[in-house]
């Protein structure tokens, strides 16, 4: 297992290094392992990296848990070196790099198994596409809490910190009263919270 990641990991650094000119953050590969494990990814979600970079998390996600998984870059240069690391993995018919804005992100119907690694502030910008994700979802993000969901569970793990939630459906009852009396009706809402 390691070594297919360190494989995958060898051929983007290469790549990245082959570009020359992109200069951004990257999540190490040993930390996108341990954010996918943190939230169980099954063959019924869709893992979507929201800022995909050169596309690490959603080739390990493919090429590990043989999901579906999406990427969605805003800046085309990083968007098209994410696309040539898909095909040099041979993920194509898993994996789908887009370029585009999160802030426009409109979720399917499946759950989705979300990854960011985002300054706070986008967080906080995120929120309301956070909010239209379906119930049985999870997000996890690394390095940043989300804004507003509470802290979520904090995973340690050798000098790095993951935050981890998950989209519910909670009941409550709701009272109604009409001209025979009151009677209580459960109401389902959407929750997001740490786990
Ligand atoms: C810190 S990097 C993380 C890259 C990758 N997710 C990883 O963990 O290795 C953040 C990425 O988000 C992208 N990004 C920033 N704002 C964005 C937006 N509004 N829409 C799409 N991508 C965005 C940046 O171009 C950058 O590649």
């Amino acid at each position: 297992m390691k070594k297919y990641i360190l494989t995958i990991a060898t051929i983007l650094f290469a790549s990245i290094v082959q570009a020359g000119e992109s200069h951004y953050v990257t999540t190490p590969p040993d930390v996108v392992v341990a954010m996918l494990d943190s939230v169980d990814v099954t063959m019924a979600d869709t893992v979507v990296d929201l800022g995909c970079g050169d596309g690490r998390i959603p080739i390990i996600a493919a090429a590990k848990y043989g999901v579906k998984a999406v990427g969605i870059e805003l800046d085309s240069e990083i968007a098209a070196i994410a696309k040539q690391n898909v095909e040099r993995n041979n993920l194509g018919h898993l994996v789908d790099i887009r370029q585009g804005d999160i802030l426009q992100m409109k979720w399917g119907e499946s759950r989705q198994v979300v990854t960011v690694y985002l300054d706070p502030e986008l967080l906080q910008r995120l929120r309301p596409v956070f909010d239209k994700l379906p119930i049985g979802s999870r997000i996890v993000s690394y390095q940043h809490p989300l804004f507003g969901y509470g802290q979520g569970k904090v995973i340690e793990l050798f000098g790095h910190r993951l935050y981890r939630y998950r989209v519910i459906q909670k009941i409550r009852k709701q009272k109604i009263c009409g001209p025979r009396g009151c009677t209580y009706v459960d109401v389902a809402y959407k929750v997001i919270e740490g786990f």
